[in-house]
């Protein structure tokens, strides 16, 4: 274990430079990594837990901003939840459709799952009002993608640009069901329409182009809503009213935050390291075969199903890394670890394609634009396509000053290609790495070996 390469500097107690300094003579990475909670399913069982009759327990949940965001605003909304622990978080549910109107403006920090998912809730309690709003990456964040078909189902929301931009003010109505073909495979989209969908009269259906994660599914069904599930066409169909009961919830880790540790273990020479306990849901696990494709050397241990989700230990060794081609289906599955695949991709030889991930546009940055960016300031060779990037391998990096932009993902990223990278980098506002991931540094700091 080794600090001296990580160095955190804190300025104006907010904003965090992270500085690695590799020792010239080189480091590896080694040991065993307990990643936090996955934030997708932490996000969605304290809200179903808020909205269910009875109380939920919580085990594993993420302790970082964004499931804090979701918790605080079904607290205004009524929900009693216990103080936020990885261990264990007991929700008091209000019963479903009796989400209260809060004194204040809900604040979903900066969360696109909070305000997006939330957005289906509220649009759907008739006769109550509420305002919700975000940070400044979250309000300029398109929202029309949840506005417009809740508007199909008959909600009343304003916002700037054509309704389109938080701050938005909902007016609650009774809606009538829909059947919504989403022209992007977004989970956040079909969870909203199926949460409005919970207290809709009839059968409300989502189709996507290709599959997004189902953790709304599962975790509806495991609660007791009735959903119909298409695979052949990508669709979802729920049927409302719903009654939901409060259950036990286990947080499997994140997949996302454990992809930082892959890329690094694969790309860092000499490294052996142990991710335990990693959600490996199918619909996330494109970034294991973009790995696998790429020659990682990378083991699944210890397969097991918990609570409704596969689980299994990731082990990563070291290897040398082909370029390919990441397009298609796959992307939804893997479209929070780009950022660290553009990383992997530096590391490869030959020139990798990412194509169809226009989305990564409007994450909490323009995820193609900083990663193309902020990889070029270091020597790597990325050109931005429209919907994605493309990387000829094998260009030494050279450290230098980078910006994580505020986004948890790239900080992380740009950390990783640090470790590899000549010099001393310095990546500054590098606290946004709590969004998803607060014991990011120190991890790092504790399997660094020289
Ligand atoms: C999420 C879905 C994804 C992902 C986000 C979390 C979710 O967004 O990028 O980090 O929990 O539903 P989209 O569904 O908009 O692609």
């Amino acid at each position: 274990m080794s600090s001296s390469v990580i160095t955190v500097e804190t300025k104006e107690n907010v904003s965090q430079n992270l500085v690695i300094q590799p020792p010239a003579s080189g480091l590896s990475l080694q040991g065993r990594i307990q990643i936090p909670g996955d934030k997708s399913i932490s996000h969605r069982a304290l809200m179903l837990g808020a909205i269910a009759q009875g109380q939920t327990q919580i085990k594993g949940l993420l302790l970082g901003e964004d499931p804090c965001s979701t918790a605080s605003c079904f607290q205004a909304m009524g929900a009693e939840i216990s103080e936020l622990n990885s261990e264990l978080v007991t929700v008091t549910g209000i019963g479903l459709g009796n989400l209260q109107e809060p004194a204040d403006v809900l604040n979903a920090g900066n969360s696109g799952t909070t305000m997006r998912l939330m957005l289906g809730l509220l649009a759907s309690h008739p006769g109550r009002f509420f305002t919700v709003t975000g940070d400044s990456s979250l309000r300029s964040r398109p929202m029309s993608r949840v506005v417009k078909p809740l508007q199909q189902m008959g909600a009343q929301i304003w916002g700037r640009q054509g309704n389109s931009l938080a701050p938005l003010a909902i007016s609650g109505q009774a809606l009538k069901p829909i059947h919504y073909h989403s022209p992007i495979a977004s989970a956040q989209v079909k969870s909203c329409i199926l949460l409005a969908g919970l207290l809709t009269e009839g059968q409300t259906t989502v189709t996507e182009p290709a599959l997004s994660r189902d953790h709304s599914e599962r975790m509806l069904r495991a609660f007791g809503a009735k959903l119909d599930i298409d695979p052949e066409t990508n669709s979802v169909t729920i049927t409302g009213p719903a009654h939901l009961v409060g259950q036990t919830v286990i947080v499997p880790g994140d997949i996302s935050s454990a992809a930082f540790w892959l890329v690094a273990g694969a790309i860092v020479p000499n490294s052996d390291l142990v991710i335990e306990n990693v959600g490996v849901n199918p619909t996330r696990t494109g970034i294991l075969e973009a790995l696998a494709m790429m020659g990682a050397d990378i083991q699944l241990l210890n397969e097991r199903e918990v609570a409704g989700e596969p689980v299994a230990d990731l082990r990563v060794r070291s290897s040398r890394l082909q370029s390919c081609t990441i397009a298609g289906e796959i992307i939804p599955r893997l479209i929070d670890e780009i950022p660290i695949l553009a990383v992997a991709a530096v590391f490869a030889e030959g020139r990798t394609v990412i194509k169809d991930a226009a989305e990564l546009r409007v994450k909490e940055s323009d995820r193609i634009a900083v990663m193309a960016q902020q990889l070029n300031q270091m020597g790597a060779k990325v050109t931005e396509l429209p919907d994605g990037m493309e990387i000829t391998g094998g260009t030494p990096l050279v450290a230098t000053d980078l910006d994580s932009y505020t986004d948890h993902r790239i900080a992380m990223s740009l950390a990783i290609a640090a470790l590899v990278a000549t010099g001393t980098t310095t990546i500054h506002r590098a606290e946004a790495a709590s969004i998803s991931y607060p014991n990011f540094i120190p991890t790092l700091q504790s399997v660094i070996s020289q």
